[in-house]
């Protein structure tokens, strides 16, 4: 089968080549994948793995083969799942509990940008508790987390400041709930009960003049790539604040994965979270829009389609 592999001495990072299929172990679905988003973090990560290793977390398809274990989906079902990587490929095996099955009508391309953009949208803002009328600030708003985190946000009843870095990023970010949007995080005003930061140096050193006394900063990225220093006197004006670090893998029990992946197609399903899609191409163009999201170039999510030839 067709699948990008990892080539971090070659003249691409990775390359669109014919791999072996995949082997499911006992509790692994086999998967027809269909689409597949691309996160920033993963642009980062070919650097990081093997010649040959296989990229990919984020994917929707159709089961081919249940779990031997008679866990999870059953064949046919329409899925969206989670997987460590080999999800840029034409064919994945799945954890039978990294799935949830897809209500009629959320299309393969918008299920793509759930898996790790949604649930660190979603468990970031856990780390708020109760968001009724509380008031969230949203670093990177119009990335993929952020385009998502708006809309679970203003969802959950809060008052949602929206930070973006150049004024044509603004666009829709009201409609999805938004009730401020900054150029910005210095421009930001008055303080926060919960601030998701993402760009890290200037902007989480910023986020903590912003944080409410005994308000939270969930610190989730470092976009800028700089670092931040701070001192224990910055929290002068919000005693008792907590500055909380997030992986989306480790964040919450393995066993959640499904049940909050459905939750997350079920939004869409009733209309109340629809994922903001800057580009959806096929995956021979994968390259060319990596380049693109890494310049700032994307708002929203990037989509591929598994084009067969
Ligand atoms: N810890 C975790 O588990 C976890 C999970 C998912 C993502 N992340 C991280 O969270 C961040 C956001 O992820 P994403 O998928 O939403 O990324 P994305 O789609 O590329 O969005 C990032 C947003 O951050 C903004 N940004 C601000 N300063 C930036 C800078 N100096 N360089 C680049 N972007 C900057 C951009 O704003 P403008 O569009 O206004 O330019 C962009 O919209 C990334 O750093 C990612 O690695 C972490």
């Amino acid at each position: 089968m067709l699948a990008f592999v990892n080539t971090p001495h070659g003249p691409t990072p990775i390359e669109l080549r014919d791999i072996p299929e995949p082997s499911p172990a006992h509790d692994e679905a086999l998967v027809d994948v269909h689409a597949f988003s691309l996160n920033r973090g993963e642009l980062s990560s070919f650097a990081r793995n093997k010649d040959g290793w296989v990229p990919g977390q984020d994917i929707a398809g159709v089961v081919l083969r249940q779990a031997a274990s008679g866990k999870g989906p059953a064949a046919g079902a329409r899925v969206v799942a989670l997987v460590d990587d080999s999800g840029w490929a034409e064919r994945v095996a799945v954890p039978s509990h990294r799935m949830a099955v897809l209500p009629d009508g959320v299309c393969f391309a918008e299920a793509s940008t759930l898996p790790v953009a949604g649930l660190t949208a979603l468990r970031t803002l856990r780390h708020g508790g109760a968001l009724v009328g509380r008031r969230v600030l949203i670093t990177g708003a119009a990335g993929g987390v952020g385009t998502l985190a708006v809309q679970i946000a203003a969802r959950s009843g809060a008052q949602v400041t929206a930070v973006i870095g150049r004024p044509d990023r603004a666009a829709g970010l009201k409609e999805l709930g938004a009730t401020e949007v900054v150029g910005g995080i210095s421009a930001a005003q008055g303080r926060f009960a919960l601030i998701l930061e993402s760009a890290g140096g200037e902007s989480l050193a910023r986020a903590i003049q912003l944080v409410e006394p005994k308000g939270t900063i969930v610190v989730y990225g470092n976009s800028s790539t700089e670092p931040t220093t701070l001192s224990f006197a910055d929290f002068r004006g919000a005693p008792n604040a907590r500055i909380q670090t997030f992986s989306y893998f480790t964040s919450e029990a393995e066993e959640r994965f499904g049940p909050d992946l459905a939750l997350l197609v079920s939004l869409i399903a009733d209309g109340s979270l629809k994922p903001q899609i800057g580009v959806e191409r096929s995956w021979q163009d994968l390259l060319q829009v990596g380049d693109r999201l890494r310049g700032r170039g994307i708002p929203g999510k990037a989509v591929f389609r598994t084009d067969r030839p």
